[in-house]
């Protein structure tokens, strides 16, 4: 068993956006070719509190680098105003030959990046042939770690981006946020706006990451030609989403939990709002939903199997460079003969 804490993560991860791409975009395709199994996570949430989670991500991803995981990631959203990150994970790898746990990995960063890494790739896949002024300016709604890190997999992808324009409903957040920002891309031109609506309007494109349980927003802001990535899934008013064409990672999936999408399923009574899921996209079998005259909006309920395909390259490049903590006796070797019945 390898054990690979944050630091570990953190040093096979930094600057290594390229390559989180390529993984990430190679899940999509692992999933839409048939080769995932992806089973429906599993929410464990406690009595008389609706506010906190620990959900359990399942996933095993074939091809070249076959790998099985499960993702254990709990979210707290309290956590920020004690001066703590709202999630904490953990990832467990197992062998796909025989079994057995070869590997335990820090999530958060993982799980941070694939998502942020997940909205980039949309982000591409969706303005591949809108004007070029999609990818000049960003509107972060809600400043924390997710949108953070959007930003940096939407610098990687989209050179181009110089503008990017915060709304938070901590104010406090926001102006942190920007001051972060300035001090790692001054070449960027932020700005922070007091209201949603404000900055939803600023650029045509916009990405969501709030901890809102109930849907709050809807799009008429959005200017015509905007691609919305909602990506904490239940800001969006069913109205908006039924107005949008929309893109999803698994239909499945992300009709579920009461997001926005599960939502407008259980008012229209069917699925026909969503227009393609991504990986049908990424693999060319249908085009872009893009239109000038209209939103575009993407909401990813989160695959394990982008967390189990980036934890087994952090794996991967750890063993390389030797990383981690070997703990060669975790599971002992217990000899079968000892179990017979003589
Ligand atoms: N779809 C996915 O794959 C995926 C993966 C990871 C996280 N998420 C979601 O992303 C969201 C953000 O995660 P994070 O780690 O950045 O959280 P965070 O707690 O670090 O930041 C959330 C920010 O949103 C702000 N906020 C809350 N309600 C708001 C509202 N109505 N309007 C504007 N701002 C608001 C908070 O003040 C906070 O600054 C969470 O909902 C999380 O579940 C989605």
């Amino acid at each position: 068993m390898l054990i690979l804490s944050r630091g570990d993560v953190h040093a096979v991860l930094d600057g290594a956006h390229e390559s989180v791409l390529r993984t990430v975009r190679a899940a999509y395709l692992a999933h839409t070719h048939g080769e995932t199994s992806v089973p429906q996570s599993v929410f464990l949430r406690f009595p008389g509190n609706s506010r906190d989670r620990i959900i359990a991500l399942p996933a095993y991803v074939g091809g070249e680098r076959p790998v099985a995981a499960v993702k254990w990631v709990a979210s707290f959203p309290e956590n920020i105003s004690h001066g703590k990150e709202r999630a904490s994970a953990a990832i467990l790898l197992n062998s796909v030959t025989d079994g057995r746990p070869v590997a335990l990995v820090e999530g958060s960063v993982i799980s941070a990046r694939r998502t942020a890494a997940s909205a980039a790739v949309a982000a591409s896949a969706i303005t591949d042939g809108a004007p070029a002024d999609v990818r000049t300016g960003v509107s972060l709604i809600g400043c924390g770690v997710i949108n953070y890190e959007v930003l940096a997999f939407l610098r990687a992808a989209f050179p181009s981006l110089a503008e990017v324009t915060l709304f938070d409903l901590d104010p406090r957040r926001a102006r942190a946020f920007a001051a972060r920002v300035a001090g790692q891309w001054p070449e960027l031109s932020v700005e922070v706006r007091d209201r949603a609506e404000e900055a939803m309007a600023a650029h045509r494109l916009v990405s969501l990451a709030t901890t809102a349980s109930e849907p709050h927003l809807g799009t008429d802001a959005c200017r015509p030609g905007t691609v919305v990535l909602h990506l904490s899934l239940r800001d969006l008013t069913v109205e908006s989403i039924l107005a949008a064409s929309n893109v999803v990672d698994d239909a499945d999936h992300v009709c579920r939990a009461r997001t926005s999408l599960d939502l407008a399923q259980q008012i229209s009574g069917n699925r026909k709002f969503i227009t393609a899921e991504l990986g049908a996209l990424l693999a060319c079998r249908i085009l872009s939903p893009y239109a000038p005259d209209s939103v575009v909006i993407f909401s990813p309920f989160g695959l394990g199997a982008l967390d189990a395909a980036l934890a087994a390259h952090v794996l991967d490049t750890a063993t390389e460079r030797g990383l981690g903590l070997s703990l060669p006796d975790f599971a002992g070797q217990v000899p079968v003969e000892a179990n017979r019945v003589s």
